[in-house]
C-alpha cells in the first residue's frame, strides 16, 4: 500500500543558514533511522545545500519550492531542475496556493513544471486546493478536478505514480482552521476517483496524495488516519522541530494500527 510521507514546506523561513542548519538537525535526531513513515524537508533554495549537508546519512528527502519549465536560459530569479538535483534534492513543489494566487502561477505552467520535474527525475508534489469563495460556493470539487486535469495534462500512468498530489484547501493555510477529516478525506476521495478515471485503478491505488493546511501534531492523528489521506504537506508547525517531530510520531502510530 501507499507508506505515509510528511514533508515540511519551510516556504521563507527561517531567516538564517544558521537557524535552517539547526532546524534541519535537530529534525534528522529526532528521525534517526526510522523509515516508516517518509520525511523530506523543503527549505528556502538558498539554504539547500547546508541541509544537504546536514541530512547526510540520513533518511530524510530534501524538497525544492519551486522549479522553472526550462532547463537553462535567461530566466532572472529562477531555478532549474537540474540545479535543484545539483543541490541534492529528491523532490520539489509544484503549483503552491501562494504561488498560484499570490504570483499569478497557471494550471499550464504547473503542468509544463511538472514535466520538466519528471524529465530530471525529481519527485513531484503537485499542489492543488480551493479558496474559501469557492468552497462556499459549492465549487471544492470542480475546482480541484480542473486544477488536476490542467496541471496533469499529458502525463501518463507510468509517469504518474511517481507524483505525489498535495490538497491544500487555501482557508486553510496558515489560518489555524484545519478541515475537519471528513471534508479533507471527501476531497481526496474525489481525487482517488479521478485519477482512476483518467488513469487505472491501480494508478489511483498508488499515488500518494497528502492533505496541508494547519496540520498540527495534535491533529494530525486523525486527518492521517482517513483512508485515502497519505501524509502531510507541513508548513507553520515545520519550523519547530518537535511540532514537526510530533506529527511524524502520529504517522508512525497510525501506521502501527495498521495503516499502509
Ligand atoms: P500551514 O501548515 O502553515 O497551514 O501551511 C500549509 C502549507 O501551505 C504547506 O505547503
Amino acid at each position: 500500500m501507499r507508506p505515509l510521507f510528511i514533508a515540511g514546506n519551510w516556504k521563507m523561513n527561517p531567516g538564517t543558514a544558521e537557524d535552517a542548519v539547526a532546524l534541519a538537525e535537530a529534525i534528522k535526531v529526532g528521525v534517526g533511522q526510522e523509515t516508516r513513515v517518509r520525511v523530506a524537508l523543503c527549505p528556502p533554495s538558498v539554504f539547500l545545500q547546508a541541509v544537504d549537508g546536514v541530512l547526510e546519512n540520513s533518511p530524510i528527502g530534501l524538497g525544492g519550492q519551486n522549479m522553472h519549465w526550462k532547463t537553462d536560459g535567461a530566466y532572472t530569479g529562477e531555478l532549474s531542475g537540474a540545479m535543484l538535483v545539483d543541490s541534492g534534492c529528491t523532490h520539489v513543489i509544484l503549483g503552491h496556493s501562494e504561488r498560484r494566487h499570490g504570483l499569478g502561477e497557471t494550471d499550464h505552467q504547473v503542468n509544463d513544471k511538472l514535466k520538466a520535474a519528471l524529465a530530471i527525475q525529481l519527485i513531484p508534489i503537485v499542489c492543488v486546493g480551493e479558496t474559501l469563495v469557492e468552497r462556499e460556493a459549492g465549487k471544492t470539487d470542480e475546482v480541484v478536478g480542473t486544477q488536476l486535469e490542467n496541471s496533469l495534462a499529458e502525463i501518463t500512468a507510468e509517469q504518474m505514480c511517481g507524483i505525489v498530489l498535495a490538497y491544500e484547501p487555501v482557508w486553510a493555510i496558515g489560518t489555524g482552521k484545519t478541515a475537519t477529516p471528513a471534508h479533507a478525506q471527501h476531497v481526496h476521495l474525489f481525487i482517488r476517483n479521478l485519477l482512476r478515471e483518467t488513469f487505472n485503478a491501480a494508478t489511483a491505488a498508488r499515488v500518494v496524495v497528502l492533505y496541508g493546511g494547519s496540520v498540527k501534531p495534535d491533529n494530525a492523528a486523525d486527518l492521517l488516519a482517513c483512508p485515502d489521506i497519505d501524509g502531510a504537506l507541513v508548513g507553520g508547525a515545520s519550523l519547530k522541530a518537535s511540532d514537526f517531530l510530533g506529527i511524524i510520531q502520529a504517522g508512525q502510530a497510525v501506521t502501527a494500527k495498521g495503516k499502509a
